[in-house]
């Protein structure tokens, strides 16, 4: 078994613990050592029986190889954090659940570090980044591109040939319709239709999702 742990010591870091124990349930491959987090109010406390040893330090001063999934939902801070990360001896798991149903492997590539929770479906040619978030039920259609760091909350279905480039978030239930694009960075609200491209850095909601505030 290969030494795992969680950083993101909140309620989706308690979800994927579950989800390590429901591939442990069909092949015992992960032992699982705890939580990071730097929130240091966190550190030391112990959530459902296993300690948050520590922050992004103590990650980085870890002395034996360890495999960190990343339970951070907001894709800039997720980013930022994995890019502190400067010690070779953390690796990143892929985590797929079981009854997850998935295209031939031969037309589907899936980035290091990413999460792919109960009830997704990913069909045929798709391109999935580095440590995304794919949660519970979402269905991700034919060729579509999905960029590193992107997380989508339960219940997304992506269409056929969408582009979706880094750091996207989209909210629960949304749906994109295919050939679409949606530039890096953008926050699509719960429930949203996206009917359209969406430019980088702003908030869509709605049916059909308009932006209605832009960032930087
Ligand atoms: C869109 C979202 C990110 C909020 O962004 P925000 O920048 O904080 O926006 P605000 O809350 O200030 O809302 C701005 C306006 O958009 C509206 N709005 C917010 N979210 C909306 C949504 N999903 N659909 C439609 N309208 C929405 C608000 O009512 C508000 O309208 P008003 O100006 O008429 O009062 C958030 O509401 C959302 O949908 N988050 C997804 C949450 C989620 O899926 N969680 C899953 C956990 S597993």
């Amino acid at each position: 078994m290969k030494d795992i742990a969680i950083f993101g010591a909140g309620g989706f870091g308690r979800e994927v613990h579950m989800l390590i124990n429901q591939i442990n349930s069909i092949s015992n491959e992960w032992n699982f050592i705890g939580y990071y987090d730097d929130d240091t109010n966190k550190i030391g406390k112990t959530i459902n029986g296993y300690k948050v040893l520590g922050g992004i330090d103590a990650l980085n001063s870890h002395k034996e190889e360890l495999f960190v999934i990343f339970a951070i939902a907001e894709p800039r801070i997720k980013k930022i954090v994995v890019e502190k990360v400067s010690n070779r001896l953390i690796k990143y798991p892929i985590l797929i659940h079981p009854n997850v149903i998935l295209g031939d492997y031969q037309f589907l590539e899936i980035g290091e570090g990413t999460i792919i929770c109960a009830n997704v479906v990913i069909t045929v040619n798709i391109k999935i980044g580095k440590h995304v978030i794919l949660n519970l039920a979402c269905t991700v259609g034919h060729d579509t591109t999905i960029g590193d760091y992107c997380s989508f909350m339960p219940t997304i279905n992506i269409s056929g040939e969408v582009i979706i480039e880094d750091c996207v978030y989209v909210g629960t239930g949304a749906k994109i319709i295919n050939q679409l694009k949606i530039g890096s960075n953008t926050i699509v609200g719960a429930g949203a239709v996206v009917a359209k491209d969406l430019p980088s850095f702003c908030t869509a909601v709605g049916v059909p999702a308009k932006p209605i505030k832009f960032f930087k």
